[in-house]
């Protein structure tokens, strides 16, 4: 090569090529080529060593090879090269030889300016001397790449070059983080965020960057890692039973956000008849005919199909419980009272045969009814003898034909049932009953509405659902997504921990939904994508692979989905993923396949590690072999934000800047150099109080109790 000073290149020579084939390239490395360490290249630098870079000279620049074996082989006549030093005794001598794959093409722009790109357009014959990249060839290769915009690490084996990624590549096409817990992921995550935003304010002048990222943590560890007062990197903290905490605000996922798919399979609907009605139901009580004003007729007459339906109800389960005989006393009364109240909504609407059940009820009161007075008190005593089943049953009919008189089915014209429109969880509940009496099907529903008043009715869910209307839309994403120009910072962190687990997978599924579909309608409008990356940790639990041939999906399949829309279509609404995941081989294969970056920490598990060799072209595989010896904080980086598949020692983090996952302190403890103070009274007495916020099982235990845990009675179920 005329532009290398022929002495260097002399110096820098290492072997020469004895095997050639388009993706193996085999080397005989020379006798005096180094053992250990190179000191021909400027400093000190390992040689040879497994995945370091060596450099063939073809046609206009150098064929770039990345070592992936290295052996000795025991040849007859090695030494012979040329007849000059053909000893006295020729004794086998040990070969040395590597295996190169080829990456691509290092060529000289100017005097030292070296510029790779992958690929090769030739390939070196058998004979050609093998160089030992220079210092400035080295980084040139590791520092290839346009857009080098943000330093995420260094490089040790090409000479601490610096690793910088471009975002629009790392974040615009899904990155995976994958490796075994205590591996890094977590740091990485955080610090790519991190020097992202630090990078990004650099280059405006110091004005916080209009950036979102929105971060699903659900083992609570993201919370002090951007809590400085820094503008850009300062997160909105939102978590469960946040007032004990004044810088967190309260996660809330309003019920009405939910949409059918959601609802469906966290009440785990049957496909044929419930799913149809619970779309229904959501469908008209978004409309708002179910809070239809009760001064319009249309209202009373909706109101008062609930009110003779949850009657109806009532009796039948009180002749079933045979309370009309055991307790006839507190049936009179409650008789009684329906009595007067079927009596003034007759006065509103006599046309439906109010009269007719009030005439039943009076009735069979009348039959019953028995007073005398007690001599002690001198009170006057009421009371009612047990009552029939015939007479409970001509109320119940004439309940019943009121309810038909009062008309059959109503279709209405309204919004879809997936928008996210304002109802209150007990109006569905209400609605869905009234729809099961008037489709006759009330036998299939009752469990279905039962279990929804449960929900409905649980402090731990209430917290979270939040039928109020305090939180509008609008309000919502601001919170949740950010404002405009970021103005309420860029980062959100939604802490997930101590959402109950039946409904931590539709929590997440509608989070994860409300931020695509926002960024879907903000393309619509504006005709522009604004750029946000969504983050979940522990992805295999939320983004796990499912059978689709079962019918009816549970809330873990439906959040899965909803990632794999994301994970599909994102990218045209400017939605990056990120997901983070110890457990790669458990992970949906549809998402899988659509992350174009993989950052891969210390993997060990032989089913993680295959999934992962799946993933790379042949010639790279190579490096992967390193995976279950990396060291914490050390990944290697490859995909289409990284020219080069490269190792790269993620930068520092520092202490108070990293995620918290700490491991219990048994030796601390059990030394009594951390105290432990314990007051089992107090939690007891807290364990006792209601309604009591009970913290989730930690990630670990969710895995087996999640699974099982959607409905406590699960054999009552019918469906
Ligand atoms: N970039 C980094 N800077 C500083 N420490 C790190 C870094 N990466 C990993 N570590 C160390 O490794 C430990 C485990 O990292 P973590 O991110 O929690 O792993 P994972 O999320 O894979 O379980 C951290 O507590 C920290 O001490
Ligand atoms: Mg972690």
């Amino acid at each position: 090569m005329s532009y290398l000073p022929f002495e260097q290149s002399g110096s820098l020579r290492i072997g020469t090529v004895d095997f050639v084939s388009p993706d193996k390239i085999e080397v005989a490395l020379e006798i005096e080529a180094p053992e250990s360490v190179a000191l021909n290249a400027g400093i000190p630098r390992p040689f040879p060593r497994v995945n370091g870079y060596l450099l063939i000279p073809v046609d206009e620049g150098f064929l770039v090879g990345q070592i992936e074996w290295l052996t000795i082989e025991r040849s007859a006549f090695p030494k012979r090269r040329g007849m000059q030093d053909f000893g006295l005794v020729d004794l086998p001598y040990p070969l040395r030889k590597l295996r190169l794959n080829p990456l691509g093409m290092l060529q000289e722009m100017e005097h030292e300016r070296f510029v790779f790109r992958r690929g090769a357009d030739a390939l070196p014959s058998v004979g050609d001397t093998v160089l030992m990249p220079t210092e400035s060839q080295l980084r040139s290769i590791v520092e290839s790449g346009e857009q080098r915009r943000v330093k995420i690490g260094s490089s040790p084996i090409a000479g601490n070059a610096e690793v910088c990624v471009d975002p629009n590549r790392l974040f615009g096409r899904h990155l995976a983080v994958l490796g075994n817990t205590g591996s890094g992921k977590s740091c990485s995550v955080a610090g790519l965020i991190r020097w992202s935003l630090e990078q990004s304010t650099q280059q405006n002048d110091s004005e916080h960057p209009n950036a979102r990222f929105i971060i699903l943590d659900p083992n609570g560890e993201y919370s002090h890692a951007f809590d400085e007062n820094e503008s850009s990197t300062h997160a909105r903290i939102f978590r469960v039973n946040a007032d004990s905490d004044a810088d967190k605000l309260p996660l809330k996922v309003p019920l009405w956000f939910w949409n059918s798919a959601e609802w469906s399979s966290f009440t785990q609907a049957s496909t044929r008849t419930q799913r149809p009605l619970l779309k229904r139901a959501l469908r008209e009580v978004k409309a708002g005919r179910t809070g239809v004003s009760e001064a319009t007729e249309e209202g009373k007459i909706l109101a008062l199909r609930r009110y003779l339906l949850s009657r109806l109800n009532s009796i039948q389960n009180d002749v079933h419980s045979g309370a009309i005989q055991d307790n006839s006393t507190n049936f009179g009364f409650k008789l009684k009272a329906i009595g007067d109240d079927i009596e003034s909504r007759h006065r509103d609407l006599p046309d439906y045969g109010l009269d007719e059940i009030k005439n039943e009820i009076d009735a069979a009161l009348k039959a019953e009814y028995k007073s005398f007075r007690d001599k002690k008190t001198g009170e006057d005593v009421e009371f009612y003898r047990a009552f029939t089943e015939a007479q409970a049953n001509s109320i119940v009919s004439a309940l019943q034909k009121s309810l038909e008189q009062l008309g059959g089915t109503i279709n209405y014209e309204g919004p879809s049932e997936d928008v996210p429109l304002f109802f209150k969880g007990t109006d569905f509940a209400d609605h869905l009953e009234v729809l099961a009496y008037q489709e006759n099907v009330s036998q299939y529903l009752d469990f279905l509405i039962a279990r929804i008043r449960t929900f409905l009715s649980d402090p731990k869910m209430k917290a979270i659902i939040d039928d109020t209307h305090d939180i509008t839309l609008d309000q919502w994403l601001k919170d949740y997504i950010g404002e405009d120009n970021a103005r309420n910072g860029c980062v959100s962190v939604i802490d997930l921990s101590l959402v109950p687990t039946e409904v931590i997978h539709v929590v997440t599924a509608v989070i994860a939904r409300m931020v695509f579909e926002s960024l879907q309608r903000y393309v619509s409008l504006n005709h522009a994508t604004l750029p946000t990356v969504l983050v979940m940790e522990e992805a295999h639990t939320f983004i796990k692979r499912y059978r689709d041939d079962i019918e009816n999906i549970d809330a873990a399949t439906v959040c899965c989905q909803v990632f794999e829309r994301i994970a599909r279509e994102g990218r045209k609404f400017g939605l990056g993923l990120v997901l983070s995941s110890q457990r790669p081989s458990e992970l949906s294969p549809t998402v899988l396949s659509q992350c174009n970056t993989f950052l891969l920490h210390r993997i060990s598990n032989d089913r993680d590690q295959e999934l992962v060799h799946r993933l790379v072209p042949d010639n790279l595989k190579g490096i992967l072999r390193e995976l279950p010896l990396l060291p914490s904080q050390s990944a290697i980086l490859l995909g289409w934000a990284s020219e080069l598949p490269v190792l790269v020692k993620i930068n520092d983090l520092p202490e108070s800047q990293r995620p918290r996952s700490e491991d219990p302190e048994f030796w601390k403890v059990w030394t009594r150099e951390e105290c432990r103070e314990i007051d089992w009274d107090a939690i007891a007495k807290e364990w006792q109080r209601e309604p009591r916020h009970e913290k989730k099982e930690t990630a670990n235990d969710q895995e087996s109790s999640r699974d099982d845990s959607n409905y406590e009675n699960e054999d009552d179920l019918p469906f």
